[in-house]
C-alpha cells in the first residue's frame, strides 16, 4: 500500500522542473504551468520597453532530464526613445548617458533665459513602445516687470519692462518737513530671474533716533545735531568708569539705537540691580545735553 502511494507521488515530485527562470528583460509567453515535465519547453518574449538583441539570442528553455532548466540569458535590450533635440538657448543633459527606456534627460536654459515646460523628461512606456514623458521645454527670454513704486521715493529710470540683470536704482524724494527721508533697504535691485528682483523695494521714511545720552561718557565720534538712519556714535567712558555694552551704536531703521546704549559705571563688572532715581538721571542728562550743545556752538 505504502509502495503504491510512493510510486504515485514520485513522478510529480522528482520528475518535474521548478518554476521557469525569471529575467529582467523577458517574460514568459502565456500563463505559467504549476510544473513542467522533462522535455517541455517554455518560450519568452521581450518585456514592455525592451526589444530583441541583435543578433538574436535564443528565447526558449527546456526542462532537462535531470529536472533543471537549460541555461538561458537575457535576450532583450531597452528600446530607445526618439531624438529629443536641444532647446534653443538651452542645453540637454543625458544624465544616464543614453536615451534608452528608463533613462532621463534634464534641461537647462542659458543665462538670461528661463524654462517653460518640463525640466526633466523620462523615457517611458507609451502604448506598445517607448516615448518621452513630455514635450521638449522651451527657453524664453527673462524680463522683469517694473518693481513696485514706493511712497516718498522713486526709481531713477522708470520702465515698464527691464532686461535680465538690468538694475533699477531707488532714490528718496526731498521731504517738505524738517527731516529728510532715509532709504531703508537696498538702493539697487537687479532683475535676477523672470519677474524676480534681487530684493524687495526699499522704504523711504523719516528715521530719527533720540539724542544718545550715556551718563559718565563722552561721544568720541559721531556728534551731530540730528541722528538719522545709520548714524553711528562712539562713546568713551569718563576716566575711572567702565564700559558695559557696545561702545559703538547705530541708529536703526526702528528709530532706536542698535545695540542698546551702553552704560558706564564705577564697577568693572555690571551689578545686577542698577537703580538710579529718575530725577537725578534727568538732571545729569540735561546737564550733559547742555554741555554738548555748548561744544557744538563753539565748533561752528
Ligand atoms: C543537468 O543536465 C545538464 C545537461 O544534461 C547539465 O549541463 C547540468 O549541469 C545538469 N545539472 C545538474 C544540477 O546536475
Ligand atoms: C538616471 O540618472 C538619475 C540621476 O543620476 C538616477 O537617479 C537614475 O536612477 C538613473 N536611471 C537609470 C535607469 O540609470
Ligand atoms: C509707478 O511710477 C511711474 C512713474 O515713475 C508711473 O509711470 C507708473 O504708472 C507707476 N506705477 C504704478 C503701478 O503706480
Ligand atoms: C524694532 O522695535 C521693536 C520695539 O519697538 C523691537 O521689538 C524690534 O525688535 C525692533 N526691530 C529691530 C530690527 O530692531
Amino acid at each position: 500500500m505504502l509502495l503504491v502511494v510512493l510510486v504515485l507521488l514520485l513522478p510529480t515530485v522528482s520528475e518535474a522542473c521548478g518554476d521557469p527562470p525569471r529575467f529582467n528583460t523577458m517574460r514568459l509567453q502565456g500563463a505559467p504551468k504549476p510544473n513542467y515535465r522533462p522535455g517541455e519547453c517554455v518560450q519568452y518574449e521581450c518585456r514592455l520597453g525592451f526589444k530583441p538583441k541583435v543578433p538574436a539570442l535564443p528565447r526558449s528553455a527546456v526542462c532537462q532530464d535531470n529536472n533543471t532548466w537549460s541555461s538561458l540569458q537575457d535576450a532583450c535590450v531597452e528600446k530607445s526613445c526618439p531624438n529629443v533635440g536641444e532647446p534653443a538657448n538651452g542645453q540637454v543633459n543625458f544624465v544616464n548617458g543614453s536615451a534608452l527606456f528608463g533613462s532621463q534627460v534634464h534641461f537647462a536654459c542659458n543665462p538670461g533665459f528661463y524654462l517653460i515646460g518640463a525640466k526633466i523628461l523620462y523615457c517611458e512606456i507609451s502604448g506598445d513602445t517607448v516615448a518621452w514623458s513630455d514635450n521638449l521645454p522651451i527657453c524664453e527670454t527673462i524680463v522683469c516687470a517694473a518693481p513696485g513704486n514706493i511712497t516718498n521715493g522713486r526709481v531713477t529710470v522708470y520702465k515698464e519692462v527691464y532686461q535680465y540683470s538690468e538694475v533699477v536704482m531707488y532714490k528718496c524724494n526731498p521731504s517738505n518737513g524738517p527731516d529728510e527721508y532715509s532709504l531703508i533697504g537696498e538702493t539697487t535691485l537687479i532683475c535676477v530671474d523672470h519677474n524676480k528682483w534681487s530684493s524687495a523695494p526699499p522704504e523711504c521714511k523719516v528715521v530719527k533716533c533720540d539724542y544718545p545720552i550715556v551718563e559718565h561718557a563722552a561721544i568720541a565720534s559721531g556728534v551731530r545735531r540730528k541722528y538719522y538712519y545709520n548714524a553711528q556714535v562712539v562713546f568713551q567712558c569718563h576716566d575711572d568708569f567702565y564700559l558695559h555694552g557696545s561702545s559703538i551704536v547705530v541708529c536703526g531703521a526702528n528709530g532706536t539705537w542698535e545695540p542698546e546704549l551702553p552704560k558706564c559705571t564705577k564697577e568693572a563688572i555690571a551689578t545686577t540691580t542698577v537703580s538710579t532715581t529718575s530725577s537725578a538721571s534727568g538732571f545729569i542728562k540735561s546737564c550733559l545735553y547742555l554741555s554738548i550743545s555748548f561744544k557744538f556752538l563753539v565748533i561752528f
